[in-house]
């Protein structure tokens, strides 16, 4: 025990902070933001609504969520130099270290957002939010050497992004409200999940006095890793390679139980839930209804549904309490919405930059927050004398 907290060898199950923002039940598999459960926020909220109560504490009044809204909106466009600067990246580079970059370099735009002071954090909270989506398809457009589209503030958060993404400056953009809607859904399932990977950097890396900026940057490139946000990647990639595969789902699943195979069932399992990820449920009811409007690839839903069944049929997964997580079908609605696999990751960023801005927050303000200082068990070899060049 080291002041307050107690380390177990596996360092695995660490309690590192309080915080109020969210709360998780793993056995149970509950998730709320500030008390609200996820499945009613899904049902009844939007993004930038849940954006709001994930930073501020509470749901929004008609007036302040329509204050909130118009500060975004005037904030959606970025600086021309930014513009350059995606310029510079080879065409096809992944967006994730794009988009880190881009975040890192907003700070470098703006003299007067970078303090400590309660203004320019909120200027801060309202760049990210309002620039993260522009910086998001501006990376996605240069990757295509296709043109920028700049922010059209007549549309909706969400509306935005896919235009930015999907349009063409030659032509006016066809929204489904069916897929907005959908899109809006995902932003909301990721916007928070307590002390996972990417939050804990962000908040290590701010325990510093780094910036907002800084510290959500490396947030990103925590998120990029395929145990971490990089999974619903990965999953398509594992779905893809089945179906190339020829094999039966039943032969695959027994690849992952092979533990000399070194395999991991994408989208499965969780440090936390030991029961079904809340998130995932909601995320499987849209890919249905967007699969069928799309077109997407239901060859690969199959395949993901018949491992579903599968994994919780076998004693190797339900003993290990390994379950679908946030990242099993959201990939698959992402493909079929249009998005490259290479852009899923940046689309979780994009739903889990509140709960970054509102756990940085929620540390600066705490008086008694200290720099982040990890200890550690010694394995290495006991205290010896240097050895001459001659004598080794
Ligand atoms: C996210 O923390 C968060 O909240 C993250 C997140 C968020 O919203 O921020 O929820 C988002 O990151 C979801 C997770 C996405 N990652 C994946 O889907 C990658 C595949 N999953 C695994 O790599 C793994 O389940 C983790 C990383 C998610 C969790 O790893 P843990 O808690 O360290 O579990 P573990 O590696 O100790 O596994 C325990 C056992 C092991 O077997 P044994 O040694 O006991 O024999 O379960 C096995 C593991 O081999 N196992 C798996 C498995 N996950 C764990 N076996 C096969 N397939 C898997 N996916």
């Amino acid at each position: 025990t080291t002041g307050n907290v107690t380390y177990d060898m596996g360092f695995a199950n660490t309690a590192s902070c309080q915080s109020a923002i969210t709360y998780i039940d793993g056995e149970k598999g509950v998730l709320r933001y500030r008390g609200y459960p996820i499945e009613q926020l899904a049902d009844k909220s939007t993004f930038l609504e849940t954006a709001y109560l994930v930073i501020y504490g509470e749901l929004p009044r008609p007036a302040e969520l329509a204050d909130f809204e118009e500060r975004i909106k005037r904030k959606t466009i970025i600086d021309e130099g930014m513009r350059k600067f995606f310029e510079t990246f080879p065409r096809g580079s992944h967006p994730m270290p794009v988009l880190a970059a881009g975040v890192q370099a907003l700070g470098t735009f703006s003299t007067t957002s970078i303090g400590d002071d309660p203004q320019s954090i909120e200027k801060a909270t309202e760049r990210l939010i309002a620039k993260m989506p522009t910086l998001a398809a501006y990376g996605y457009k240069n990757s295509r050497g296709e043109p920028f589209l700049y922010p059209d503030n007549a549309l909706s958060y969400v509306q935005n992004f896919e235009r930015m993404s999907f349009g063409y400056p030659t032509e006016p953009y066809h929204f489904e409200p069916e897929i907005t809607r959908a899109l809006d859904v995902l932003l909301i399932l990721h916007a928070d999940h307590e002390q996972n990977c990417s939050s804990s950097t962000v908040r290590l890396v701010g325990s510093s006095g780094a910036n907002i900026y800084a510290s959500i940057s490396a947030g990103i490139n925590a998120l990029s890793g395929p145990l971490h946000g990089g999974a619903n990647q990965a999953v398509l990639e594992m779905l893809e390679a089945i179906k190339a595969s020829g094999i039966s789902v039943k032969e695959y699943v027994q690849q992952v139980k092979d533990r000399n195979a070194g395999i991991k069932l994408m989208g499965f399992g969780h440090r936390i839930y030991k029961n079904y990820d809340p998130r995932a449920a909601i995320i499987k009811q849209h890919a249905d209804r967007v699969l069928a409007l799309k077109s997407g690839r239901r060859d690969l839903l199959d395949i993901a549904q018949e491992l579903e069944q599968a994994a919780l049929a076998d004693d190797y997964f339900t003993e290990r309490k390994l379950y679908p997580n946030v990242d099993f079908y959201s990939g698959l609605i992402y493909e079929a919405m249009g998005f490259p696999k290479e852009m899923f990751t940046v689309l979780f960023a994009i739903g889990r930059l509140p709960g970054w801005i509102a756990q940085w927050r929620e540390q600066r303000a705490d008086p008694n927050s200290r720099i982040g200082r990890p200890r550690q068990v010694y394995t290495g070899v006991p205290e010896r004398d240097y050895v001459p060049m001659d004598d080794r």
